[in-house]
């Protein structure tokens, strides 16, 4: 697999507003696969990203990019038959692909909160809010009762969950989507992580009720200095909610870039496609519903050449038989492409 990695962990050089020194996460060169019966899909092809704290890092892509597996990566939390076969995941500078399952536990949901995908059903029906906190409250702190009481009510009130102290009875099904994607960050919050995971967090739920989930995530990164990764398929949510910003495509990184760089001057051609598909008001009405011809990948062969090349208005005979390294335009602004857009040019405004 190492020959296709994308090489050290991208842009490190680069400081978040958070700070500098060494990334809170920093994945290296990550491959996941899933060996199925007839084929074996390979979700991650040597992956790699690094998030500050303080900083909010956005991973776009479309559907089946490897956006999840990444995450459930951090999380070792990968469904089986899926499994790491190289690379490294260093949070605060450690592998914590070496940890045993009871350090692994204490990182997971202590150290690092996750939103998964599926929030709405990630709440146990027949337990009462309270209960969810008393669990990870203890587990992870050792907090009694009363403490852990305490602690959830104050949680509860900073997600802005109104009464929280009549509310913590209740059982999830009691609470609308928007309240209980708040008690969800809530409970990912509860020990304080230092990082914490979003992976489409706000697809479930109304506009109105996305923005003041975005809000609020964007408060508590503020406010605690953590680092944050929210995964969208949304570049709208991305211009509005990250500092930096992870283009990926068929498990690999095309392009990484602060959000002002993605925007301005993207470079891959699929992040030019992406954009393209992002509806504006200033453009006719054809134009709302551009889409990138074809469809993503499955990724079932390792092949050469690069993986977007078959839907790339660029294509040319180099980019079919060798796959382009993840190489900087910028300090910051990388991108893995034979043939990158001419700056000015890139999206039609
Ligand atoms: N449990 C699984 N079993 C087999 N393949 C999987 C499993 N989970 C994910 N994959 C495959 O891994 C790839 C990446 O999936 P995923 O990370 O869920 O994409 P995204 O979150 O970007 O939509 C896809 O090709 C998907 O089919
Ligand atoms: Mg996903």
């Amino acid at each position: 697999m190492s020959d296709q990695g994308q090489g050290p962990a991208v842009g490190v050089a680069t400081k978040g507003p958070g700070g500098s020194g060494t990334p809170l996460l920093e994945i290296r060169d990550l491959s996941v696969s899933f060996p199925l019966e007839r084929s074996t899909i390979h979700a991650l092809q040597g992956l790699s990203l690094h998030v500050r704290a303080g900083e909010r890092l956005g991973v776009v892509g479309e559907s089946g990019s490897g956006k999840s597996v990444t995450a459930q990566s951090v999380m070792r939390m990968v469904p089986s038959p899926g499994r790491v076969t190289s690379g490294q995941i260093l949070f605060e500078g450690h592998d914590i692909l070496g940890l045993s399952s009871a350090a692994m536990h204490d990182v997971r949901g202590g150290q690092i909160g996750m939103i998964p995908q599926n929030p709405l059903s990630s709440l146990n029906p027949v337990i009462t809010i309270e209960s969810h906190f008393l669990e990870v409250l203890s587990l992870h702190l050792g907090l009694s009762k009363a403490q852990g009481r305490q602690r959830a009510v104050e949680a509860l009130r900073s997600v802005g969950i109104p009464d929280p102290l009549t509310r913590i009875h209740e059982y999830p099904h009691r609470l609308s989507g928007g309240q209980r994607q708040r008690v969800i960050i809530a409970l990912a919050m509860a020990c304080q992580p230092r990082l914490l995971i979003a992976d489409e967090p706000t697809t479930a739920l109304d506009v109105t009720i996305q923005a003041q989930i975005l809000e609020l995530m964007d408060d508590l990164v503020a406010s605690s200095n953590l680092g944050a990764v929210l995964i969208t398929h949304n570049l709208g949510i991305v211009a509005g909610h990250c500092d930096r910003v992870v283009v990926m495509y068929a498990g690999r990184v095309m392009e990484t870039a602060t959000v002002f760089d993605l925007f301005d001057r993207p470079s891959h051609p699929y992040t030019v496609g992406l954009l393209r598909c992002v509806p504006r008001l200033t453009r006719t009405r054809s134009r709302v519903f551009e889409t990138i011809p074809g469809l993503p990948p499955q990724v079932t062969t390792i092949s050469t050449g690069c993986p977007f090349a078959p839907r790339c208005p660029r294509a040319a005979d180099r980019c079919r038989t060798e796959t382009p390294p993840l190489e900087p335009l910028a300090p910051a602004h990388l991108v893995a492409c034979w043939d990158p857009v001419d700056q000015g040019a890139a999206v039609a405004k």
